[in-house]
């Protein structure tokens, strides 16, 4: 598996370098073991620790660091790109995967604060953004680079209730996704969203709903809950060279709950 403009991982040639933010959480660290499998280099980007992880996932492949960030600060974006680049020279994949989400207690909407609003679209939102525009600078010199964003299933099949702040920054994410793929085209840099469908693991907003899991595994054409596992693949294929020319495009992975 090879990211773009890095060229054939065959020849002992160097292997390429992904960053993952939100890499401590569920699906974040699911998708640091696979790209390490695949022989990526990591960077684990979190606000919460991930030096276990890191210390993990390089014991049986390629190297990785931990590096703390928070990605709805610009400087601390930046600061973790830098220290990709310081580090291993190049940034061929970036992962915007971090979210305000399972910390989330559903209530209707005119509950919402105003506080909880603007943490879902700074952390969501203007992270993925600003994540993107810290490691274009490295993907732009390099010619050429991978990002994969994330959305929701939330926002498609009528909408869900008590989630409106999130499901509203998972809507921006699909529109930026967009006009990151048309800007960042030109230095070869595609850009994609993943939608993953409803993944329990622990957490307060999972919790709350015990029974969701299986009232969503009951509508899927494939009956059973989503695993983080089931993302892999698919995050792969946007990494690698076979999707050079796939680009603004977003990838729902629910078990044919909903066809688009
Ligand atoms: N699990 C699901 O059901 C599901 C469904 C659809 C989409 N998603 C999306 O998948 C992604 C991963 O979700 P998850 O289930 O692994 O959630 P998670 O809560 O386990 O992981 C989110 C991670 O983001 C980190 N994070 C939060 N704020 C941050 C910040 N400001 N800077 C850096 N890191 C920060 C958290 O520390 C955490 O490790 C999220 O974007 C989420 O919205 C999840």
């Amino acid at each position: 598996m090879s990211a773009a403009g890095t060229g054939d991982l065959a020849g002992g040639r160097e292997s390429p370098v992904a960053v993952i933010t939100g890499a401590a959480g569920a699906i974040g660290s699911t998708y640091a073991r696979a790209l390490s499998g695949a022989g990526y280099r990591l960077v684990l980007a979190d606000l919460k620790e991930a030096g276990k992880l890191a210390a993990e996932v390089a014991e049986s492949g390629p190297a990785a660091i931990a590096v703390a960030t928070d990605v709805s600060d610009a400087d601390s974006a930046r600061a973790m790109a830098e220290a990709a680049v310081g580090e291993f020279g190049r940034i061929d994949l970036l992962v915007n995967n971090a979210a305000y989400f399972s910390q989330i207690l559903k209530k209707p909407v005119e509950q919402i604060t105003v506080a909880e609003w603007d943490l879902a679209f700074a952390v969501n939102v203007r992270g993925a953004w600003l994540c993107a525009c810290a490691v274009l600078p490295a993907m732009r010199a390099q010619g050429g680079g991978k990002i994969v964003n994330t959305s929701s299933m939330t926002i498609h099949g009528g909408g869900i209730e008590g989630f409106a702040h999130y499901a509203s920054t998972k809507a921006a994410i699909v529109g930026l996704t967009r006009c990151l793929a048309r800007e960042f085209g030109q230095y070869n840099i595609c850009v994609n969203t993943i939608s993953p469908d409803y993944t329990a693991h622990d957490g307060p907003l999972f919790d709350q709903q015990p029974e969701m899991e299986q009232r969503l595994a009951a509508l899927r054409a494939i009956k059973r809950p989503g695993r983080p596992e089931d993302l892999v693949g698919t995050l792969l294929f946007l990494a690698s060279a076979g999707a050079d020319f796939v680009t603004g495009q977003d990838f729902w992975v629910n078990g044919g709950r909903i066809f688009s």
